[in-house]
């Protein structure tokens, strides 16, 4: 590969490669706000000015002094470059460093704080702003300029999930360009120029398509925050942990953002990976964090409707085991979920085979829309894991299973999940079953019609595997603990197999795991 020299150390770059996308390849930040290496070169920040020492550099007229004569002359010199922009050329050195090149980065860092507010103490960026980073990193001084900065639109509603600060805006135009070239919908645009520059929405529109939340996470200061995470929490408070999205079939990679003080998980922000969502996620899937601490299952319960009692925890296996012990194996129906991970699937599986039945379904939600984008038409994780772990047999839909309790074939339930298609009504001919137990998170349709629940761990507590519809196995590791006296299903299910006397051959994860691969290689 053809190598460049920055700050005196050898980059290699590819053919069409800028000094900044080679320098960012290697993990080297030239510093720099408009550029993002999912999106188009824009050039207009400044902020990536560097030196090109020797190579193609490009001259600046100037006027020299020359004291001998007392008169001015005309010269010249290399003119900085952007390094967002300049392409990187075979021996060319370049320096983003030097005297000249640090001069350019306090220069413009102090241009573009000229009008800004300041308002950090208020403002959610705060913590992870570049304009606070560079601030202490490349200028340091105190503010010049003493008159009244200009004073421009704040809180402006930009949509249902956008607020727009236009004195926090630095025209950097990433906004701009995430809705045109990842979300395809040119809704925003800018007016004026100087300093009375700001972002503005597409007339008679709303920032309002799929992927509004992008916006406000290209943003690189607090012009743009989410409606729904602003002013609930500081940054420097929050943890994160490695997740991948539950909304769709895609898998998308996040980062969890959480506070561990409370054990809540506050956003969800797309963690890059060049293979499934580069650097985006959708609106949805960054909002599928808030399903966790809504309608979760803390306690075991026996019984149906209003005679639903809480059951002791230490009681709770016992109780399903008794009820599964009661239907002859042969018409006891095993539903896994294509919500839960592969390895929960996979101890299900492995529990229907100890106790004899092969009458295999699949519970999963019943799809939205998709694009060619990032969206999968399935709104399930990992249908595709759920199949991998049943060995490649076919998994008969809930609709089916209703029908078979319908006419006597099935006679006892045994259900991991709450996420289902069918609504709360059609999934009444369960109810007159006796032996229905639901391993569940959450409340829902199923373990609503359960007469046993057992409450499991959501996603965000436990470490597992999701198989994408691409069947790319993506693992995660827990973020949170779980409540106490919860577990993860798998954990659970090998309880509940216990109380069974059935052995599934795993002692931990690793174990289980083992069996997963053992079980893809059997089914190829
Ligand atoms: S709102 Fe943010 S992303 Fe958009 S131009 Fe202003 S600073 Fe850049
Ligand atoms: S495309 Fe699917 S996986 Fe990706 S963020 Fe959206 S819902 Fe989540
Ligand atoms: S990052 Fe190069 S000009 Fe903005």
């Amino acid at each position: 590969m053809p190598k460049f020299t920055l700050d005196g150390k050898e980059i290699a770059f590819e053919a069409g490669e800028t000094v900044m996308e080679a320098a960012w390849r290697e993990g080297i930040e030239i510093p720099h706000y408009c550029w993002h290496p999912g999106l188009s070169i824009a050039a207009n920040c400044r902020m990536c000015l560097v030196h090109v020492e020797s190579g193609r550099q490009m001259a600046m007229p100037q006027l020299v002094f020359d004291a001998d004569t007392g008169e001015y002359v005309p010269a010249s010199k290399p003119k900085l470059q952007p390094a967002c922009q300049l392409a990187a050329v075979e021996d060319m050195v370049v320096s983003s460093t030097n005297a000249e090149v640090k001069n350019a980065q306090a220069s413009v860092q102090e241009f573009l704080l000229l009008n800004h507010p300041v308002d950090c103490p208020i403002c959610d960026q705060a913590g992870e702003c570049k304009l606070q980073d560079y601030y202490y990193e490349h200028q340091g001084t105190l503010k010049r300029k003493l008159t009244e900065p200009v004073h421009k639109p704040k809180g402006v509603r930009f949509g249902p999930t956008i607020v727009y600060d236009a004195e926090r805006c630095i025209m950097c135009t990433r906004c701009i360009r995430v809705c045109d070239e990842v979300a395809k919908d040119h809704v925003l645009d800018m007016r004026e120029r100087g300093n009375r520059n700001e972002i503005t929405l597409a007339p008679g529109r709303e920032l309002d398509h799929r992927y509004t939340l992008m916006t406000e996470h290209v943003c690189p200061v607090g012009a743009l925050t989410s409606q729904d995470f602003r002013f609930k929490a500081r940054v420097w408070f929050l943890k994160s942990g490695q997740g991948v999205c539950t909304g769709c079939a895609t898998g998308c990679n996040t980062h969890v953002d959480y506070d561990p003080r409370y054990g809540k998980v506050y956003r969800l922000r797309p963690r890059d990976n060049a293979d499934v969502n580069e650097f985006w996620m959708c609106d949805d899937g960054m909002m599928t964090y808030t399903r966790h601490d809504t309608d979760r299952l803390l306690m075991p319960t026996a019984g149906r409707g209003e005679e639903r009692t809480p059951v002791a925890e230490g009681e709770a296996l016992e109780l399903a085991a008794a009820k599964l012990r009661a239907v002859d194996a042969s018409k006891l129906a095993v539903v896994l979920s294509a919500q839960h991970t592969t390895e929960d699937n996979l101890a299900l599986v492995r529990l229907a085979g100890a106790l004899g039945t092969d009458r295999l379904y699949l519970a999963a939600l019943g799809g939205w829309e998709g694009d060619d984008i990032l969206r999968s038409e399935d709104n399930n994780p990992n249908r595709a894991g759920a199949k991998q772990a049943a060995g490649g047999a076919t998994l008969k839909p809930v609709g089916e299973l209703l029908a078979d309790v319908q006419s006597g074939t099935v006679q006892g339930v045994l259900a991991l999940g709450w996420a289902t298609a069918e609504k709360l009504e059609e999934l009444a001919p369960l109810v007159a079953l006796d032996g229905v137990v639901s391993l569940t998170s959450h409340i829902g349709a199923l373990p609503a019609v359960a007469s046993v629940t057992v409450p499991v761990a959501d996603t965000f507590e436990v470490a597992g595997s999701f198989v994408n519809a691409k069947g790319l196995a993506q693992t995660f590791r827990a973020t949170l603990s779980p409540p106490d006296g919860i577990e993860p299903a798998w954990k659970t299910i090998s309880g509940l197999a216990g109380k069974l006397g059935k052995d599934l051959g795993f002692e931990d994860l690793r174990g289980l795991r083992q069996g997963l691969v053992d079980a893809v290689e059997a089914a190829q």
